[in-house]
């Protein structure tokens, strides 16, 4: 039974590479929209997007997020870091930071899944992101943080998507159908 959104539920995969090529901005502005079209518990709506195509910006955070981890010698993480070129969002030309309210964990990740499917469905490679939590919770960076990227009042870090076109050749992850249980 061909369906393109299942096709694209099972061919998304975490991109950690990316080419240099742009994504035009009426695919970036559709890709923001699909966060917005996410349900959310009693239509409270508790996500905003926010938009980050400034590699500066990106490459600051990069820094803050690694400095953290050395901080708290936390080396496990920085291992795992190092070994992937000290990057956390993987040079991809785009970031959808989801702000969030009222701890709305669920919220969050059903908005960043409704990216990381449309941006597979269209072609483009990405990654949810959760490792750039620690900047905009720890009480020496978090109001820097939050201030640059005019996160609003009350709002808090939920989790990030990149994406971008793909320079790497993964494959989804296996699926262990035992998951799968049925009681009839
Ligand atoms: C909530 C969440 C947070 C994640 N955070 C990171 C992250 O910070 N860095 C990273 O490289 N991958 C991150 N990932 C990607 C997972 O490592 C990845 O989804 C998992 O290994 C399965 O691989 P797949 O996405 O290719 O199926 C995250 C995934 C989720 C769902």
């Amino acid at each position: 039974m061909p369906n393109s959104t299942i096709d694209a539920i099972f061919a998304r995969r975490s991109v950690r590479a990316y080419t240099a090529q742009k994504v035009d901005d009426e695919t970036v502005d559709l890709l923001a929209r699909t966060a917005l079209a996410a349900p959310s518990g009693a239509n409270s709506q508790p996500v905003d997007v926010i938009v980050v195509r400034n590699s500066a910006l990106i490459q600051e955070a990069e820094k803050a997020i690694i400095a953290y981890f050395e901080k708290k010698g936390e080396t496990a993480i920085l291992d795992r870091v190092r070994s992937r070129n000290n990057k956390i969002f993987y040079d991809a030309p785009v970031s959808f930071f989801l702000a969030v309210k009222n701890k709305s964990a669920a919220d969050v990740g059903i908005a960043a899944e409704n990216i990381a499917i449309a941006a597979t469905s269209l072609g483009l490679g990405n990654i949810i992101l959760g490792l750039p939590n620690v900047i905009f919770n720890d009480p020496e960076t978090a109001a820097y943080w939050k201030g640059k990227l005019g996160f609003p009042e009350g709002y808090e870090f939920g989790l990030a998507v990149a994406a971008g076109y793909a320079a790497d050749t993964g494959k989804p992850h296996d699926i262990d159908l035992k998951k799968i249980r049925y009681i009839n």
